[in-house]
């Protein structure tokens, strides 16, 4: 009896051990950390990309992040709540992804985005649909129009490289849309990816905005959710993938 109860336990703690080492080789990369590379494909990334998206399904599986985004995706004009729709899926399979395996810090929604609230498949599926939804409510812009001065932050900065001149991102290279986007929620964005608090960003983004000050981040975010919706302006947007 005794040997069996011993046996049990040493089983016990290598399960126990093995648990722990487990969750240190998985643990994520996040910006400002040893080894972190941006764009780094998840093992579930890989596998959202692989199964594709249904629009009609991801239709019904995004009832359960109305409650915030609402029910027409574009989230609210204060910005606690991004517009989601029109952004190219790879963006919010990116995003949804890493939310998920802890590279993007946002505890609030994780519950909602956890497995299994939604599974691999329905993300896929939501994302295709959100990519097909074209905003109809007013964004949040602020309360002064600097697009001028935003204008030119945008350019000098080099934005477009990554963001596109009408702010339509790149779906290929998972670059996000900014045009149309809450005031609020842009400024709060650059500022999280400058800190890092974000935890994916781009080394070559923070450099880009690393002199902003408090007026150029408001004057780029008045430029930018100002700029219609990007599908209006380009007919040549690549395909979201
Ligand atoms: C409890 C509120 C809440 C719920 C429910 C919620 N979200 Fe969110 N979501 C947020 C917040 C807050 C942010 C912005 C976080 C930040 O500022 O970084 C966000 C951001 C996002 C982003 C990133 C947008 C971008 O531009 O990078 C995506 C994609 C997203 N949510 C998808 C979803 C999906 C899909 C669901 C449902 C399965 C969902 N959310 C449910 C609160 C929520
Ligand atoms: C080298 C490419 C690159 C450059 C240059 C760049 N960005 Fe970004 N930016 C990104 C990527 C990538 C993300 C999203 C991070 C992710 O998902 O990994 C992002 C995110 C953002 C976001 C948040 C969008 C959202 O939906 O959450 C804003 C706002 C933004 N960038 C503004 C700017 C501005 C303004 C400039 C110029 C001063 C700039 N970026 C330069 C690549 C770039």
């Amino acid at each position: 009896m005794k040997k069996l109860l011993s046996i049990i336990i040493v089983a016990l703690f290598s399960v126990q051990a093995s648990v722990v080492l487990a969750e240190g080789a998985s643990k994520p990369k996040v910006y400002g950390k040893k080894g972190y590379v941006w764009d780094e494909m998840t093992p579930e990334r890989t596998q959202v990309l692989k199964m594709g998206g249904d629009p009609v399904k991801g239709k019904e599986s995004f009832r359960g992040c109305q409650g915030c985004h609402k029910a027409d995706a574009a989230g609210v004009t204060e910005g606690v709540y991004p517009r989601l729709t029109g952004q190219h899926a790879s963006v919010l399979i990116k995003q949804i992804t890493e939310i998920r395996a802890g590279i993007r810090q946002n505890p609030k929604m994780l519950p909602f985005v956890e497995d299994p609230a939604i599974s691999v498949e329905e993300i896929g599926d939501i994302a295709a649909y959100l990519n097909t939804l074209t905003t109809v409510r007013e964004n949040g812009k602020g309360a002064e129009d600097m697009s001028a001065k935003g204008k030119k932050l945008y350019t000098d900065n080099k934005c477009s490289r990554c963001h596109g001149v009408n702010g339509e991102g790149d779906a290929a290279k998972a670059y996000p849309m900014l045009s149309a986007q809450h005031y609020d929620y842009l400024i709060r964005e650059m500022k999280w990816i400058r800190q890092g608090v974000r935890g994916n960003s781009h080394p070559e983004m923070v450099k880009a905005i690393s002199k902003f000050s408090q007026a150029d981040f408001e004057a780029v975010a008045s430029y930018l959710s100002r700029l219609p919706d990007y599908r209006t302006v380009t007919a040549a947007v690549p395909a979201a993938k």
